[in-house]
């Protein structure tokens, strides 16, 4: 007997569905992401049983399969919250956030959790590496049964993944708009302005939660609605990304070398992006490679994943690095780059941060920055660009806000035409070297980093900020 015959058993037979059991009657035929990739999971499945994923999509695509077993327990109102729960990246995480805090800190509340994956594609390399809280927390949320009229669904993904669609995902809100007590968008950009499409689609929410000031501005001033526009900040788990808890992570073994040779024992800069020219990667290596030498016994260590790029990192650098005319190798020699481009789970990232001694990302504009405040929340001094998201919360007290030298059009990609920020090279160079000069005032930067993500994004304290959110949208 072949394995697709066997998998076929596992699936609940055939019967009628009814408007309660199962989540979204009209639309179960899209509501199967989540679904079928638990069940893949629960079946013992590995990345290279993709096929049967694939296959065991195909043969729950068929409404008549898609009932739920359990009883609904009729509390009240339902907060169903759509994200790329099961993709990693920004959105991702960011979805976590909020539904882990929500989940942990608001029990007590007239409302319950429902979770539902969309805006990207699932990925079970992320879904692997989750903590196994995640991904209990994930099944059950996922189980929640919700009557429609009844539900207030998060949009959480960017605007071009809500209903219609302009691209192949599970649509949110997952029916028509008016089937729902309300709709929230929520969603971010990195440069100066919304486009006119997605001001459009924000204006069809009740409600477009945003993470900064920085976001409202540029949100009204693009067009969507003031009275629609709600700061919400994110959360960032600062009990997970807790300094006290972890050992630092032997980045050696996992980390290939670029330029220069080994330093043993030295100062560790780290960067996490993935690799596309807003991060500005080309303005961190100059000034890097500018600033230090081998004599320093500093590294640098990238840990970057690819985005719409192959994953030859190395070679990028070295051929900007030579193409680079005003780069010019120290009589020392080059001070050292290391590359981490292997997938590192969750659960291993905060040893990750603990085996650096500040985090440095010269962006040309961030929505949030997520690890930017995880390495805060892990105590360690910052340097990012003082543009966008991370003037929420980066100060010179709790980190090193790199000056911006001008603004500059955004020249290709989606948002193309747009203005984001150019971070100094030079200031970059001076705020590094300040660091690793005096390591005292680095230390109590980071410190009170932390102390501001525990007051001002604990899950806690986000969880109450959104709750009193839909408290006032259900009273309404
Ligand atoms: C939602 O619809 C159900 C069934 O049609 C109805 O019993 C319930 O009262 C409605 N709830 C609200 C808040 O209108
Ligand atoms: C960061 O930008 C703000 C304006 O957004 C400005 O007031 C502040 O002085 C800047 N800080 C630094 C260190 O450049
Ligand atoms: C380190 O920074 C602190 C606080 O900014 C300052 O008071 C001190 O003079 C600095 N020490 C050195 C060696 O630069």
């Amino acid at each position: 007997m072949n394995c697709t015959e066997s998998n076929r058993h596992h699936v609940p037979p055939n019967q009628t569905t009814n408007p309660i059991t199962s989540k979204f009657r009209k639309f179960t035929f899209y509501s199967l992401p989540l679904l079928f990739l638990f069940i893949a999971i629960s079946l013992g499945f590995t990345k290279t049983n993709y096929f049967k994923v694939q296959y065991l999509k195909y043969s729950l695509t068929s409404p008549s399969l898609f009932h739920a077993p359990k009883s609904v327990s009729m509390r009240s109102h339902c907060v169903l919250w759509m994200a790329p729960f099961l993709s990693g990246g920004g959105y991702s995480s960011e979805g976590w956030s909020y539904v882990l805090a929500l989940h942990r800190h608001i029990k007590m509340q007239s409302f319950r959790l429902a979770i539902e994956h969309h805006g990207d594609l699932e990925s079970l390399e992320f879904w692997d590496g989750l903590p196994h809280d995640m991904k209990d927390l994930a099944l059950e949320l996922y189980q929640t049964k919700c009557r429609m009229n009844e539900t207030i669904v998060v949009c959480h993904s960017e605007p071009g993944a809500w209903y219609p669609p302009l691209f192949d995902t599970f649509p949110c809100p997952p029916s028509l708009y008016q089937d729902f007590k309300a709709v929230v968008g929520r969603t971010m950009f990195e440069t100066d302005r919304v486009n006119g499409e997605h001001v459009k689609r924000c204006n069809r929410m009740d409600y477009v939660w945003v993470p900064t000031e920085f976001h409202k501005s540029t949100f009204v001033e693009s067009g969507v609605d003031p009275s629609k526009v709600v700061k919400i900040v994110q959360p960032v788990d600062v009990m997970f990304f807790d300094p006290a808890r972890y050992e630092p992570l032997d980045l050696d073994p996992i980390a290939k070398q670029v330029l220069g040779s080994g330093v043993r024992n030295g100062f560790v800069f780290l960067s996490i992006f993935k690799w596309e020219y807003r991060k500005g990667w080309d303005v961190l290596l100059k000034s890097y490679l500018k600033e230090f030498s081998k004599d320093d016994s500093v590294a640098l260590y990238l840990l970057t994943n690819p985005y719409h790029t192959d994953r030859d990192f190395g070679n990028k650098i070295l051929d900007f690095v030579e193409s680079s005319s005003d780069l010019v190798e120290p009589a020392s020699g080059w001070s050292p780059v290391y590359v981490i481009d292997t997938h590192i789970a969750q659960s291993e990232l905060p040893r990750v941060y603990k085996a650096a001694g500040a985090f440095v990302l010269p962006s040309r504009g961030e929505g949030w920055g997520r690890p930017l405040v995880e390495a805060m929340s892990m105590a360690l001094p910052v340097i990012a660009t003082n543009w966008s998201g991370p003037t929420e919360y980066l100060t010179e007290d709790n980190g090193y806000p790199l000056p911006v030298d001008r603004m500059s059009e955004v020249m290709e990609g989606p948002f193309k035409g747009h203005v984001w920020a150019e971070p100094s090279e030079y200031k970059l160079q001076v705020l590094m070297r300040q660091v690793t000069n005096n390591l005292t005032e680095a230390t109590a930067k980071g410190r009170k980093a932390r102390e501001d993500m525990i007051e001002r994004f604990s899950p806690e304290i986000v969880a109450d900020i959104v709750a009193d959110h839909i408290q006032s949208i259900l009273g309404r």
